[in-house]
Order: C-alpha cells, then sequence, then structure tokens
C-alpha cells in the first residue's frame, strides 16, 4: 500500500478502524446518550444508504482501513442490517466486523447476523438489577436483553462480551454482581467510565466511577486481578487497546477496564467514525466534521472522498481534554455520533 496514502494524523497515530453509526434511532433512552424526551431523530432520506456506506468502506480499505464496527444509535433497529454485514464482510481488505447493540432485538437478529458473517458483538448492558436498568435507559426492557444475551451465546457468539458504563451513585452496587457472571459464566465485562456525551448535560466529574475504584472493588469482593494480553496478543497495558484486560488470579473469569477519562488512551487511537448522516469525525469529543454524504450524492469521484478522509485525520486533535479546563462537551450527544 502506497504509504502517503495512509490515514497518519500529526502524531503519527495510523488509523485502521472505522466506526460507522447506521442510525440514530434507538429503542431505550440511556441517560448518558439521549435526552429523556423529544428527541429528534434524522429523516431517513439523511441517513446514508446500505450502498453508501459500502463506497466509504471501499474508499477507505485502499487508505488501509481493515476494521469496521457498526454503531447507532441502536444498529438493530435499521432495517436490513444483516444485507449489510453480509455486504461488508465481502469487501476485500476487511478483517474484521464487530458491531455494539443494546440487545433488545437480539432474539430475533443474533442468528442471521451470524449468518451474514459477523463474528463480534459487543452487548451494552449496566446493571444486573431490573429496577436499576430501568433507572439506566429509562425503560423496560431488562428480560428483553437476557433473552437477547442467549439468543446471541445460542448463535455462536463466544465468549459473551457485555459493556457496562459505570456511573457513581447508580451502579456501584453492580460491580460485585457483574464480577460473579464474569467468573461464573462465559461473559467478558468491560466497565466503562462515564464519558460527557450524554444530551441532558447530566454528566459530572464526580459521577465518573474511575476503573481504578472498580479494579478495587472487584479485587475487595474476590481476591486480586492481573493484566493479560488483550486481543489481537497485544498486551493490554501497552495502551494499543481501549480496554485493559484483566483475570483474577484464580484462573475464573475476565473483565476489562476502559478508562476513558482517567486515563485516555488518545496517544494511540486508532479510530475515525461515520455519522449515520454521513459526517466524518476524527474523535467523539471533536468539534468538527467532514460531509461525505454531499461529496457522496454530488456525484463526486473516490479520489475526492479518500482525500476528505486524509484531510478529515490530518486535523485530528491530540486527545480530547476532559481533564483540562479547556473542555468543552461536543454539541452532538452519543446517540448521534455513534458508539
Ligand atoms: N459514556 C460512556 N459510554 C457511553 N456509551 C454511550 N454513551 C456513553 C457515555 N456517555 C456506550 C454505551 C455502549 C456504547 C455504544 O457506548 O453504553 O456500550
Ligand atoms: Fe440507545 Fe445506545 Fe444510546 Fe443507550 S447508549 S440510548 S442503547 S444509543
Amino acid at each position: 500500500m502506497d504509504q502517503q496514502r495512509r490515514l497518519v494524523d500529526r502524531f503519527g497515530r495510523v488509523h485502521n478502524n472505522l466506526r460507522i453509526s447506521v442510525t440514530d434511532r434507538c429503542n431505550i433512552r440511556c441517560f448518558y446518550c439521549m435526552p429523556a424526551e423529544d428527541v429528534q431523530f434524522l429523516p431517513k432520506q439523511q441517513l446514508l444508504t446500505f450502498e453508501e456506506i459500502e463506497r466509504v468502506v471501499r474508499i477507505g480499505v485502499t487508505l488501509g482501513i481493515d476494521r469496521l464496527r457498526l454503531t447507532g444509535g441502536e444498529p438493530l433497529v435499521r432495517r436490513d442490517l444483516p444485507l449489510l454485514v453480509s455486504a461488508l464482510s465481502q469487501i476485500p481488505g476487511i478483517a474484521d466486523i464487530g458491531l455494539t447493540t443494546n440487545g433488545m432485538l437480539l432474539s430475533e437478529l443474533a442468528q442471521p447476523l451470524r449468518q451474514a458473517g459477523l463474528r463480534r458483538l459487543n452487548i451494552s448492558l449496566d446493571a444486573l438489577d431490573p429496577e436499576v436498568f430501568r433507572r439506566v435507559t429509562r425503560r423496560d426492557g431488562y428480560e428483553q436483553v437476557l433473552a437477547g444475551i442467549e439468543a446471541a451465546r445460542k448463535a455462536g457468539f463466544s465468549p459473551i462480551k457485555l459493556n457496562a458504563v459505570s456511573v457513581r451513585g447508580l451502579t456501584e452496587d453492580q460491580i460485585e454482581p457483574f464480577g460473579h457472571l464474569a467468573r461464573d459464566t462465559d461473559t467478558v465485562v468491560r466497565f466503562i467510565e462515564f464519558m460527557p456525551l450524554d444530551a441532558d448535560s447530566q454528566w459530572q466529574r464526580d459521577r465518573v466511577l474511575t476503573a481504578a475504584e472498580i479494579l478495587q472493588r472487584l479485587e475487595h469482593a474476590f481476591g486480586p486481578l492481573r493484566p493479560v494480553a488483550a486481543e489481537g496478543g497485544q498486551v493490554a497495558s501497552d495502551g494499543k487497546a481501549p480496554a485493559e484486560d484483566y483475570e483474577f488470579v484464580d484462573g475464573r473469569g475476565r473483565i476489562g477496564l476502559i478508562a476513558s477519562v482517567s486515563q485516555p488512551f488518545c496517544a494511540s487511537c486508532n479510530r475515525f467514525r461515520v455519522t449515520a448522516d454521513g459526517r466524518l469525525r476524527n474523535c467523539l469529543f471533536s468539534h468538527e466534521e467532514t460531509d461525505i454524504r454531499e461529496l457522496l450524492r454530488g456525484g463526486a469521484e473516490d479520489a475526492v472522498i479518500a482525500q476528505a478522509m486524509l484531510d478529515c485525520i490530518a486535523a485530528k486533535g491530540e486527545g480530547h481534554e476532559i481533564n483540562t479546563s479547556r473542555f468543552l462537551q461536543p454539541l452532538r450527544p452519543m446517540y448521534a455520533i455513534g458508539g
């Protein structure tokens, strides 16, 4: 591959990982992401079509993209999602496709997604107590998600990976139950620090339950944990992967900690994003976007779209500034960006 035409930024970070939001819609209302009421969703014609997404990916592959993750909103509410997975998984150069879902629709879709070629699935579940689940998501659905997780297991997704956003004053008492789940079943639980990306601006620094505290609570309950090599053979602590993986020293169970706020992994970030309405974003927290939908629909040649990607990465900042006084929360909340 032409070294000049890779997605390398001013800090030498090579971007091979594209996260694609397929919709901003969602069937629940997690408070750290969506507003409680009056959500304004994008009109359908503003969403990239599957053909447009495929084209973006094909162009991305020429610039070194080889890993994809589909996100939302809730990606499973996008009609015919397995067709997209199948199309993307056939693009030469794509080594890996993942999906992040809230699990509400997995009972019906786990199997078709697996058949379409999906191999990696992360299910968001922040609480093992239905009441806490309702407080986080402002909806009923706990049982439905559990059924979805079972369907994913049956469809062959293994191990099951859960993402649990941890919020002080809300989910502390869920850490231990998640620890039991990780120790007793084929489930990896990844705890994620609460980031300032919520629509209702409820984020406050003191609501971040830090990875260090979560670790401490788990060790208190279950005994020592030790860092382990993460997926792909990387050593977790080298900062290459956002999740630091740990295992209990007695060999029973594995957990991950995603310390996005307290220990940012910006220095080794290899991701960029395309929103459901076709905006490139070089960072979750960036204040600028590149409109490629206009290019896609305006007859632009591949080279022009490739250049827009290169320019977007060239403009990437060093890292988020959550821990500085300069920090300004981005205008788009999580559901509109894409997890
Ligand atoms: N902070 C941390 N994680 C978040 N997610 C959504 N909003 C936030 C936030 N403000 C997570 C979801 C899901 C993924 C898409 O992103 O829980 O796992
Ligand atoms: Fe929906 Fe995901 Fe946002 Fe929760 S975090 S409201 S599941 S888009």
